[in-house]
């Protein structure tokens, strides 16, 4: 993509957004509701990245001024690591722009960023049944895969429920 540009995330990227997440179809239930309905609370995330860019940095990949992706990372004060690490909770990239660099673009923007923040390390969890991973896309950015830790999480609620 010769005219890719990456950017901080902005509440009118929260349409494109969500039309993003229903184009890559993960969510029936996201898929059947109303745009707004999906784009709504993603606009809350949104201005509240931006309200705290310490803590936080949501960016968004632009080819020739449409959203094709997005990304947020989370800058963890980690006292175990005596240090920080930055836990990256969302990588999308339109299919109709997919396998033309912007998913490395956004990774490697955080990347960047974090090594500039003095992070010990960043980290993220990636479905093993999706393509994302048997394609190696993080191994190939020179990410190692953890095999001794598990991925727990705890409910309050389905998503989009
Ligand atoms: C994973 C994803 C972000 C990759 O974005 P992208 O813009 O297509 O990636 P790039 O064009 O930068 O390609 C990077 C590498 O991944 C490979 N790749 C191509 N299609 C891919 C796909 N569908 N999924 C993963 N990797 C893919 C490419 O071959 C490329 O490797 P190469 O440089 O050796 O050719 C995108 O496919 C996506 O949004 N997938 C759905 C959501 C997801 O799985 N997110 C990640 C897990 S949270």
């Amino acid at each position: 993509m010769a005219n890719l540009n990456i950017r901080r995330a902005e509440t009118k990227d929260a349409v494109p957004m969500a039309e993003i997440l229903r184009e890559i179809g993960w969510s029936e239930k996201r898929n059947n509701m109303p745009l707004e309905e999906v784009s709504e609370p993603l606009e809350k995330l949104i201005e509240h990245c931006g309200k705290d860019t310490e803590g936080h940095t949501m960016i968004v990949a632009v080819d020739e001024d449409k959203v094709v992706g997005f990304t947020t990372v989370h800058w963890v004060p980690f006292v175990m690591l005596g240090s920080w690490e930055g836990y990256v909770s969302d990588v999308f990239v339109s299919p109709t722009a997919g396998g033309k660099g912007a998913g490395s673009a956004l990774i490697k923007h955080v990347m960047e960023e974090g090594e500039k923040r003095g992070c010990m390390r960043l980290m993220l969890t990636n479905g093993k049944e999706k393509p994302s991973y048997q394609m190696g896309f993080y191994k190939k950015m020179g990410w190692t895969e953890r095999p001794k830790v598990a991925n727990f999480v705890y409910y309050y609620r389905e998503p989009w429920s």
